[in-house]
């Protein structure tokens, strides 16, 4: 069956869109759209296959791909991150095309060996090398930890074209493949959680990539990431997001998370939240069950927010587990810039808070203000008191 898209004379779509993918990188990442592996197939004087597809489409993916071309016409096999969903189907295509020899980098030899276990024909490039292909020229450019050690991109002379695979890439299934096919709403979610949940640790070398990359100048007809759309119309538009978003982004935005037990910091919360609308009108306040809602979808709030609240009961001396999952996730991300505060209710101790404020600190947000407890469930005092608390902490920031 004929599966892939032509996008130019020269280069073919040959990828799988993969429409029921719930969860990536394991359980650790929702894809609540699902995603696509998007592999590109050259054909110049010479044929070139970059990317393959993740392992259990393995064998969809070669016989499509023999479908559009003789396996063995395959000059050069491109790998540019030996992370699973592109170098997926390797062994199963090498089965038919052994001695093909693969480009990529130093490290991700390594880390395909590590993967696979093959002492396939490796050729390991580095930045400024590059394949002649017949009228194109591919020019590689090392792209480390955009999002791992081994990552690259490649550039496609005379169609020019560049080859992000992860960067710029968004789990977003779409038949039309392209950007300006898309749902913009939907798409710029995608993409900012994307960025939000996987690139914001390497932020500072995303900037330096891209500030790397265009100083060279080069004319960019398209962006052919390895997830999601390729960037057609304005493809120039994803690079400058990327910049703000590498640029410790912020909007003007609180965001609320708390995990509850009998929804008393549930009820503290919204106080609070009402509170900083009170203050200021103009602070977009979006609030989150942590142990109810999707932590990617609430890391995300948490990339594009100036300050955050954090709020927990106090449970056996601690805070409550779904805000520990978060917190865990969080530290990761490395934010910068950005500061906090922490609430909850109690009944006995309530060490919660102080617990809360150290880990939150811990993760790199500047702690405002002392925080807010409750003991027992809020009467209606209390909630006009949480109510101040949010008002006071705006007037901090
Ligand atoms: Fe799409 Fe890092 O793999």
């Amino acid at each position: 069956m004929q599966a892939s898209k032509k996008l130019t004379e020269k280069v073919t779509w040959v990828g799988k869109v993969d429409w029921e993918l719930e969860r990536f990188h394991g359980d650790e990442l929702s894809t609540a759209r699902g995603s696509s592996y998007n592999s590109y197939l050259i054909r110049d004087e010479k044929v070139v296959l970059i990317d393959t597809v993740w392992l259990p489409y393995d064998k969809e993916f070669v016989r499509n791909l023999k479908d559009e071309i003789d396996l063995n016409d395959i000059d050069y096999i491109i790998i540019q991150h030996a992370e699973i969903d592109h170098s997926g189907a390797l062994p199963e295509l090498m089965r038919e095309i052994p001695d093909t020899p693969i480009y990529c980098t130093n490290n991700g030899k390594k880390i395909i060996q590590g993967h696979h276990h093959q002492e396939w024909n490796f050729v390991t490039v580095k930045t400024g090398d590059t394949l002649n292909i017949g009228e194109s020229t591919l020019t590689f450019v090392e792209a480390p930890m955009l999002h791992w050690p081994d990552t690259m991109f490649t550039y496609m002379s005379g169609e020019n074209i560049l080859f992000s695979n992860d960067a710029f890439g968004q789990h977003y299934a779409t038949e039309t493949l392209y950007n300006d096919k898309a749902d913009d709403c939907e798409l710029f979610e995608e993409a900012i959680k994307y960025y939000a949940n996987i690139l914001t640790p390497f932020s500072a070398l995303v900037k330096r990539k891209i500030e790397e990359v265009l100083a060279l100048e080069l004319p960019l007809n398209m962006i052919c990431t390895s997830h999601g759309v390729i960037w057609r119309d304005n493809p120039a538009q994803i690079i400058e997001k990327y910049l703000e978003w590498a640029d410790n982004y912020q909007e003007n935005q609180i965001t609320i998370v708390y995990d509850t037990m009998w929804n008393s910091t549930r009820l503290m919360a919204e106080a609070i939240a009402y509170g900083i609308q009170l203050e200021d009108p103009s602070v977009t306040v979006k609030v989150f069950n942590v142990a109810k809602q999707d932590k990617n979808d609430i890391v995300t709030e948490i990339f594009k927010s100036k300050a955050i609240l954090a709020g927990s009961a106090t449970i056996n001396s601690r805070y409550l587990s779904g805000m520990g999952s978060l917190i865990e996730m969080i530290r990761g991300m490395k934010f910068k810039n950005k500061k906090a505060a922490v609430f909850g209710s109690y009944g006995w101790s309530g060490e919660g808070n102080k617990l809360l404020a150290q880990d939150f600190a811990g993760a790199g947000f500047e702690i405002v203000t002392d925080g807010y407890r409750t003991l027992w469930v809020p009467d209606n005092d209390e909630l006009v008191a949480c109510q101040g608390f949010g008002r006071e902490f705006v007037r901090s920031l």
